[in-house]
């Protein structure tokens, strides 16, 4: 699966959800983000690069983790788009993030790619449900909306990586992070099937 992952918003979790989900994937990262950690399966694409460099464009899986700075997309979000399979929207809970959210969505849904929002990073389950609430009025049900609790994980990956994540069950010490990890892995298979390849 060639899976996007972008907002208009910063901080949303595209990043760290890219990451996850290429491990999850078996696959590389391919970020345009210049400040994740550096890890062997992730590559950086330099700014003012327009397009995706020709030996990416060729891979069956890849996860693209490209932030969208401005009402426009870029030429290599577009480009990303065109190869993706499914577009991922993370957000964040607050007004400012469901409205970038909503207009990321409009700027991508003219591709025609099956597009999942998912509900990040956030503690309150009632406030999940107002976000939810607020985005399925402005949307309908045409959009799938998975959540991602707040969870120390993903700061625990991008430090220790791809192998501690695979083996997080050998663990002891991670127990709950191991029970987090399991209910993600629901969420990236729910993904995997909505790209229906
Ligand atoms: N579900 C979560 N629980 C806890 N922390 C999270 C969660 N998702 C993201 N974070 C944290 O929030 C911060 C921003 O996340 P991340 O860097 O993935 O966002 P981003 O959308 O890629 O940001 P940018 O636009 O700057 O590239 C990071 O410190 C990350 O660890
Ligand atoms: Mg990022």
């Amino acid at each position: 699966m060639r899976c996007l992952i972008t907002s208009m918003k910063g901080g949303v979790g595209k990043s760290s959800i890219s990451y996850n989900l290429a491990v999850h994937l078996g696959c590389i990262c391919i970020t345009n983000d210049l400040t994740v950690p550096q890890h062997d399966d992730i590559i950086q694409i330099p700014t003012g690069k327009n397009r995706i460099p020709k030996g990416l464009t060729s891979l069956d899986s890849a996860v693209f983790d490209f932030g969208a700075m401005s009402t426009m997309l870029d030429k290599k979000i577009s480009h990303a788009l065109q190869l993706c399979d499914l577009v991922i929207i993370p957000t964040r809970i607050d007004a400012r993030s469901l409205e970038a959210t909503l207009e990321t969505y409009k700027l991508v849904k003219e591709a025609g790619k099956p597009i999942v929002i998912i509900i990040n990073h956030f503690r309150d389950w009632k406030k999940h449900d107002a976000a939810r609430d607020h985005l399925l009025s402005k949307l309908g049900n045409r959009v799938p909306i998975l959540a991602i609790r707040e969870t120390t994980l993903f700061d625990r990956v991008s430090r220790d990586g791809r192998e501690w994540l695979l083996n997080i069950h050998n663990d002891r010490g991670a127990h709950m992070l191991s029970r987090t990890q399991r209910a993600h892995e629901v969420v990236y298979d729910r993904i995997q099937s909505m790209a229906g390849v």
